[in-house]
């Protein structure tokens, strides 16, 4: 199988998961990139079994509404049962680097809302060590050379992703060259510095579950 298909097996994975335990009341976590869009299209034909869905990103809001999927406002939502999102990077302990899409911050709210975080990557994502791809920081546009600078002083090597400006407003600083051997702690220690929206480090609320496409299968692993 390729790297899509791949995608497109984890995505129906997802919804074999969480399929028996959807009601009518049921209000699905939904998560950016192209492996959560496969997700998306293999929860459009089971949308008769939940209510709607809360998505990450202002793409995905509109992929579920193209596929007649009623897409909630998070402050009016309690609680999620589950959050479905793809990762950049992920390690056995199912800590993640996210953020390739711009949309860390968006997914770090939804995912602190759910009850369970279903990771759905194919098997490149797997690593011994998170860092490789270089780590998305959101900032204020104001911040940013101050943000970049403080990043320097933590070992890493900041790059303006030129042209993007998320959902919120913000600017992205991917960090390079980063070995990332405690992934709790810098999570926290950038979310510090001033100017900081949030990085793409889920390690505080890493994964429950990772549904991973391999050549042998889709495995599953959980915490
Ligand atoms: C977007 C993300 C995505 O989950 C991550 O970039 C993986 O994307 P893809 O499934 O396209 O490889 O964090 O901000």
């Amino acid at each position: 199988m390729n790297q899509d298909e791949l995608k497109r097996a984890v995505g129906q994975a997802a919804v074999d998961y969480i399929k028996p335990k959807l009601d009518d009341n049921s209000i699905v976590g939904v998560g950016t990139g192209s492996t959560a869009n496969c997700f998306i299209d293999a929860l459009a034909e089971i949308k008769h079994l939940f209510d709607g869905a809360v998505a990450s990103s202002e793409a995905s809001a509109e992929r579920l509404r193209s596929h007649g999927i009623h897409v909630y406002d998070l402050n009016g939502v309690p609680s999620l049962d589950f959050y479905i999102d793809g990762a950049d990077e992920i390690n056995d302990r199912l800590e993640m680097i996210k953020g390739g899409g711009a949309a860390l911050t968006r997914e770090k709210i939804v995912a602190a809302v759910a009850k369970t975080f279903i990771c759905v990557a194919d098997e490149s994502k797997q690593v011994d060590l998170l860092g490789a791809f270089p780590l998305p920081v959101e900032v204020v546009p104001m911040a940013r050379s101050h943000v970049a600078r403080e990043l320097v002083k933590l070992g890493g090597d900041p790059v303006y992703r030129e042209g993007v400006v998320t959902d919120n407003g913000g600017h992205i600083i991917d960090v390079h060259n980063m070995r990332i051997q405690s992934p709790i702690t810098l999570e926290a220690e950038i979310n510090q510095i001033t100017g900081v929206i949030t990085n793409g480090l889920f390690a505080q609320r890493a994964a429950d579950v990772l549904l991973l496409g391999t050549q042998d299968g889709v495995k599953t692993l959980s915490q």
